[in-house]
């Protein structure tokens, strides 16, 4: 039996509760991936799934590991896979059976695409719930089309600073709500008219929009109604918006969760290779320092990613 190194909890709570532990090494099977991991990026589900505030992660998935989204090298394929081969670069969204905190991972297909090669491991890394997120929630919910205007909540953050440049690329006018510390940097990454959230109320600084996207929820989700134009939508990643106030307001409004897709992921890799989306990490941490590098996700400002360097 091989082994390797993981990072798993056996039971739901706070930092405390990742270990770091030797475990068999998964074996592919026949339609399945197994890849050698070099980078895995941390998320905010990361914390909400340690905790148990999580639906896809109970407490009969325990001892799990976490961690959605990885980059590394394809070890090993199943006898069905055809589209990868051992030694292929790749990075992925993996679905919830799985976890990136971890030296080796089993993948299917349609979640993988190839590394874009202008990036590294640790940025690589990074790319693809954030940027899947933002992909489904823009154009896949949002039906931002180019020519439009869209105001993104949270610019300066994982989602947040992919859906910037995604929506440039589209070719739409993008406002953004930041933290005073992020106005340059929204600016940087192409955004039209950058809100300091803490100082300026987002409803006076511009007029209606197509679509907000909502990575905030809360107060900000609840006045957003208004600077959506009649026959636009609110989508949001995190709490339901209320669908009366909709009506009310003649717009659309929704929530939903992001899905592994490996032909976005592609898509999303072509951008990068073209120049048109770059990614911002915030800090490295090692396998070992996964319980901190939570911790700074959930308790510290957030200016594009935090990700895990998995050493072999
Ligand atoms: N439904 C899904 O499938 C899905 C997928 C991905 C993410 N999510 C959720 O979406 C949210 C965003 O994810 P993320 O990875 O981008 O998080 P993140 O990296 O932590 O970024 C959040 C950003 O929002 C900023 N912010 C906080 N309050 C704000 C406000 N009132 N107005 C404007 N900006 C504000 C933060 O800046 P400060 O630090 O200065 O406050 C930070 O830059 C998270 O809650 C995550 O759990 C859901």
């Amino acid at each position: 039996m091989s082994v390797m190194k993981a990072v798993r909890i056996h039971s739901f709570g706070g930092p405390e509760v990742l270990r770091l532990e030797e475990i068999e090494r998964p074996e592919p099977k026949i339609d399945e991936i197994l890849i050698r991991v070099e980078a895995a990026s941390v998320n905010p589900v990361d914390w909400k799934m340690r905790e148990g505030n999580y639906p896809a992660v109970q407490e009969t998935d325990l001892p799990y590991v976490l961690g959605r989204d990885v980059c590394g090298t394809v070890e090993k394929v199943g006898d069905g896979v055809a589209v990868f081969r051992p030694g292929d670069g790749v990075y992925a969204f993996l679905n919830p059976m799985h976890g990136g905190y971890q030296q080796f991972v089993i993948a299917r297909p349609e979640e993988i695409a190839p590394k874009p090669r202008l990036m590294d491991a640790v940025q690589a890394a990074a790319i693809p719930l954030a940027g899947i997120t933002a992909w489904q929630g823009l154009f896949d919910h949002g039906g931002l089309q180019a020519g439009q205007r869209v105001l993104i909540h949270g610019g300066a953050g994982g989602v947040g600073h992919l859906a910037i440049q995604f929506a440039k690329a589209k070719g739409c006018w993008v406002a953004t709500t930041v933290s005073s510390v992020d106005l340059d940097f929204a600016r940087s990454l192409g955004a039209d008219k950058v809100i300091d959230y803490k100082s300026e109320r987002f409803e006076d600084a511009i007029q209606p929009v197509d679509v907000v996207f909502d990575l905030i929820a809360g107060e900000t989700q609840d006045r957003s109604f208004g600077v959506v134009k009649t026959g636009g939508i609110l989508v949001s990643t995190l709490t339901e918006p209320d669908k009366n106030r909709a009506t009310e307001f003649g717009i659309r409004a929704t929530r939903y969760t992001a899905q592994p897709n490996g032909p976005q992921l592609a898509e999303i890799g072509r951008l990068i290779e073209h120049g048109k989306v770059g990614v911002e990490i915030r800090r490295v941490y090692s396998l070992e320092q996964a319980s901190a590098a939570q911790e700074a996700i959930r308790n510290e400002h957030n200016r594009g990613k935090i990700v895990l360097r998995v050493e072999h």
